[in-house]
């Protein structure tokens, strides 16, 4: 029994912290990639590998995006795979 109430937990857990990193994803891109450029640059690299995905966001911290080492990890996340999230920001 206790058990179960356990097991909700770490799924109702694991849900919300999905949740609100998909709509950090957005919040981030749009906020933060959308000033020198469109969206439409870094939506033509969905589907790049993560690692490369860091690469980008590191060069583009360089050219002075404000973009925290979390961020960079959770915009790499994202865009290295092709999602309903990647199709909502990039449509
Ligand atoms: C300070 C201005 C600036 C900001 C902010 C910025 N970029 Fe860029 N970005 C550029 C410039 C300039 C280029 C083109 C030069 C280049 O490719 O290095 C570029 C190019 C790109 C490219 C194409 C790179 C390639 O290899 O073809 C991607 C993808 C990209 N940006 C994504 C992003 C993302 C994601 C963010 C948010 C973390 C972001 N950019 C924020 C200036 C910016």
């Amino acid at each position: 029994m206790l058990f179960k109430k356990f097991f909700i937990v770490i799924l109702l857990a694991v849900a919300l912290a999905g949740c609100r990193s998909t709509k950090d994803c957005r919040k981030i891109l749009v906020s933060k990639c959308n000033s020198c450029h469109g969206l439409s640059t870094s939506c033509a690299k969905v589907g790049e590998s993560y690692g490369r995905w860091l690469d980008i966001v590191d060069a583009m911290t360089t050219l002075h995006a404000d973009v925290s080492e979390k961020e960079r990890k959770v915009l790499a996340k994202c865009l290295s795979e092709p999602s309903p999230v990647t199709d909502d920001i990039c449509k």
